[in-house]
This record gives structure tokens, C-alpha cells and sequence, in this order.
């Protein structure tokens, strides 16, 4: 069953622009996805970085984006819906000199403002799920992305075991989601675009095994969160992660990797 929300987009922005996208930071880092820089390096290695042009699609801070041009010379434009991200992700890429190799765009992933054909590869981490039409998302990302080039992201997806109704209505709200994909309809998507299939990753282990590691770490760090942003939020975060970490040792909800290829 494919559960649907009426969060929008504003919803998402007001989020990120206030206490949660900072919340993110503080338990995932700068690199706000699952298993932060490991993970971009692995997914940068199954792409073939190396001196490319790439989109971020949802860059939020550009920890990833900056990674990228540091350790691979890749030149990166990412584009975000929220302003307080793009703000912080230009300063600190000012702050560490890379402002020739990346840049941010204020756009919608959704009518993405990039040109047709014009990047090697194109990138997204943990941030699609937040998207409301997935079938949109991935027409507007192989428009962008040259013939021959790659598209490579990771995502928050339904796993085997259905979800009922009153999980999918907490764990969807807590994370503000409007929808998820599951592994075959991204595959799907991609394939109705013209892209040929590389590799598809089921990351259920790990998931689980991260979900765990964030619950942990926010009750360790329960007195600084509330000291920063009240019992309130704390006690939301706590029973969300609880409830995410619950589902993925469950096989309810789960993470996949795609690369494909633009024919
Ligand atoms: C989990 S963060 C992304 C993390 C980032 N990919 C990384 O790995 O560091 C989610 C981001 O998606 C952005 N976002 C959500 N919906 C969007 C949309 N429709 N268009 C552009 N950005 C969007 C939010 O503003 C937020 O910054």
C-alpha cells in the first residue's frame, strides 16, 4: 500500500528552515543522510567520480557537494527549496575556499532550474522521500542528466512487510513525507525514462543497524537537545527515531540505492 500525505513543500522548507534541519545536523552531521561521509564516498565510487559535473538534488547543507569537489575535483551545483540550507551550505562552502568548484540554486526539484542535458551525473542522498511527485522527480532528473551520463541516489523507501495505517500515519508525519517509493517503483521510474539499470541495493541491514545507532545517540545526548531545543522537541525526536528504528527492524521501511544509466 503506497500511503499519501498532503505535506507540501512549504511544510518541508518551514521545517528545514527552523529547529528540525538543525536537529539533523547535530545527530547526522553536515552529511544529513544515513552513514554521512562513508556513504558519499561509496556512493561517489559506484558513479565513477572523478572531475564531473554533478547536481545534488536536495543539496541542504552541501556537506556531499563539498566532499565531492574536495576529494574528487568534481565540480557541483546543488539546488535546495530551502533558504536557511542554501544560506549556511554557501557560506561554509565560502569559508573553505571552494566557491569555484560549488555552487547552490534555490529551486524545486520538481521543475528543476538546470538545463536540459547538461550534467555527467546526477546525485541525491536520503532526501527524495521528502519529494511529493516521485514520478515527476525522476522525469526532471534525466531531463538534466547527458545522454550516457549517470543518475546515483540512495532513499527512504517502504520495505517487504506492510505498514499499518496508524504506523505509516506516525512515522510519515514525524518525518514529514508525503509518500515513499519502495525499491521497484524507483526501478520503474527510471525505466519508463529511458534509463538502463546498473545496480539496485536493498540497505535494510544497515538501515536498521543506523536507526539504532541515531536512538541511542539522541538519548545520550537528551540533556543538550532539551537544554537547545526544549523537552518538547526532545520528547518528538526521541519517540520518532524510536518508531523509524522500530519499522526498519521490521522490514517495514527500509533504504535503496539506484544507479542508471541515461540512454
Ligand atoms: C535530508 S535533507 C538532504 C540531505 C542532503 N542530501 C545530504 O545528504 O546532506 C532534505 C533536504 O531536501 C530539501 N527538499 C525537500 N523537498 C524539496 C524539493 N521539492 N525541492 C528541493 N529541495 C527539497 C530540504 O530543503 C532539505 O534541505
Amino acid at each position: 500500500m503506497n500511503f499519501r500525505y498532503d505535506f507540501t513543500v512549504k511544510d518541508v522548507q518551514d521545517a528545514y528552515d527552523g529547529a528540525v534541519g538543525i536537529l539533523w545536523e547535530v545527530l547526522m552531521g553536515e552529511h544529513i543522510h544515513i552513514g554521512g561521509e562513508k556513504e558519499t564516498q561509496r556512493l561517489a565510487e559506484k558513479l565513477g567520480v572523478r572531475d564531473t559535473y554533478i547536481l545534488d538534488i536536495c543539496s541542504a547543507l552541501g556537506g556531499p557537494s563539498r566532499y565531492l569537489a574536495k576529494t574528487f575535483n568534481a565540480t557541483v551545483l546543488g539546488v535546495d527549496i530551502t533558504k536557511t540550507m542554501l544560506d549556511k551550505a554557501t557560506a561554509r562552502t565560502l569559508k573553505e575556499g571552494l566557491q569555484n568548484k560549488v555552487e547552490f540554486r534555490r529551486g524545486n526539484a520538481l521543475d528543476l532550474p538546470v538545463s536540459s542535458n547538461s550534467m555527467d551525473i546526477v546525485w541525491g542522498q536520503d532526501a527524495w522521500c521528502y519529494v511529493t511527485d516521485k514520478a515527476r522527480l525522476i522525469q526532471e532528473a534525466v531531463r538534466v542528466c547527458k545522454p550516457g551520463g549517470k543518475i546515483g541516489f540512495t532513499d527512504w523507501i517502504l520495505g517487504s512487510t506492510p505498514l499499518s495505517q496508524e504506523e505509516a500515519d506516525f512515522l510519515y508525519e514525524f518525518m514529514i513525507f508525503p509518500n515513499l517509493e519502495t525499491l521497484d517503483g524507483y526501478k520503474l521510474l527510471l525505466e519508463d525514462n529511458k534509463c538502463q539499470i546498473l545496480e539496485i541495493e536493498n540497505l535494510q541491514e544497515d538501515f536498521a543497524t543506523h536507526m539504532k545507532y541515531y536512538y541511542d545517540k539522541i538519548q545520550e545526548m537528551r540533556d543538550s537537545i532539551i537544554q537547545e531545543f526544549g523537552s518538547d522537541l526532545y520528547q518528538i525526536a526521541e519517540a520518532g527515531v524510536k518508531a523509524w528504528k522500530a519499522a526498519s527492524e521490521q522490514g517495514k521501511v527500509t533504504r535503496g540505492l539506484w544507479i542508471a544509466e541515461k540512454i
